[in-house]
């Protein structure tokens, strides 16, 4: 039987990672897992609470009690948190505008990484975020590390959200993204940044088919 390998997918913000993760995970059966999913759900239970996002022992209690769980739907998963369905309000402004504060925060991180190595501990996962070749899964079979201009990626996010039915204007949504990309890279504690060890892919100008062929060679090469 092959080996269930663990694959590890960071990068910035829209650069194509969750869309690819779901569909390399589909092709090779195995699970997908999305991390920054995990950040926004702490968020919005940070918010519900109207806690400072910044307060380490504030955030410390909503991790005390704190249930998420994903279930696999037609779309891709629904997100429930404390057994209520966020799935959409995590992709809120609201939320993503503030996502980076709470995960800058040690307690956040230490929680989530623990789940996030437990559930990859058996293998056969896809996994994306920010940190997961550097610290989440550090000895991941295989390690991408996906960019794309901060003007492609906007424009993705832009086209996203339209067929939403959300008109936010592009040039806002690069400031965004610039903004959470420098929050995220700038950090402390396990900032985005490139493993020594993974592949860089710019996706600029791929299409998601062209990207998937891509690293369904790398993963190939190394099965
Ligand atoms: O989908 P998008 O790229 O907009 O973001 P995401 O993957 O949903 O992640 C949301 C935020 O969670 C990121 O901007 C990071 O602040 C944080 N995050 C993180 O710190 N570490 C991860 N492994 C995943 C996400
Ligand atoms: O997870 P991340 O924030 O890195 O990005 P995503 O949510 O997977 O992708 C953001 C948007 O870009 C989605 O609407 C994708 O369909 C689109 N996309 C694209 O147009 N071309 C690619 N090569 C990858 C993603």
């Amino acid at each position: 039987m092959a080996k269930l390998l663990q694959i590890a997918i960071d990068g910035p913000a829209s650069a194509g990672k969750s869309t690819i993760a779901k569909l390399v995970a589909h092709n090779l059966n195995y699970v997908y897992c999305d991390t920054g999913a995990m950040y926004r759900s702490v968020t919005w239970a940070a918010i519900q609470k109207d806690i400072p996002l910044d307060n380490e022992l504030e955030l410390e209690k909503v991790l005390d009690d704190i249930t998420i769980k994903f279930v696999p739907s037609e779309d891709g998963q629904q997100v429930f948190v404390n057994n209520q369905e966020v799935t959409k309000e995590i992709r809120m402004p609201k939320i993503s505008n503030n996502v980076s504060t709470v995960a800058a925060q040690v307690a956040v991180r230490k929680y989530l990484t623990d789940l996030q190595q437990k559930i990859a501990s058996a293998g056969g996962i896809v996994m994306d975020g920010r940190d997961i070749g550097t610290t989440v899964l550090p000895d991941a079979d295989i390690k991408i590390f996906m960019v794309a201009s901060v003007k492609e990626r906007a424009l993705r996010r832009y086209k996203e959200n339209i067929s939403k039915g959300i008109d936010t204007p592009l040039a806002i949504l690069e400031q965004e993204i610039e903004k959470r990309d420098y929050k995220d890279s700038t950090r402390s504690i396990s900032p985005l940044v490139k493993a020594e060890d993974a592949i860089k892919l710019d996706t600029t100008n791929l299409t998601i088919e062209q990207v998937i062929v891509k690293i369904m060679k790398i993963i190939e090469k190394k099965a």
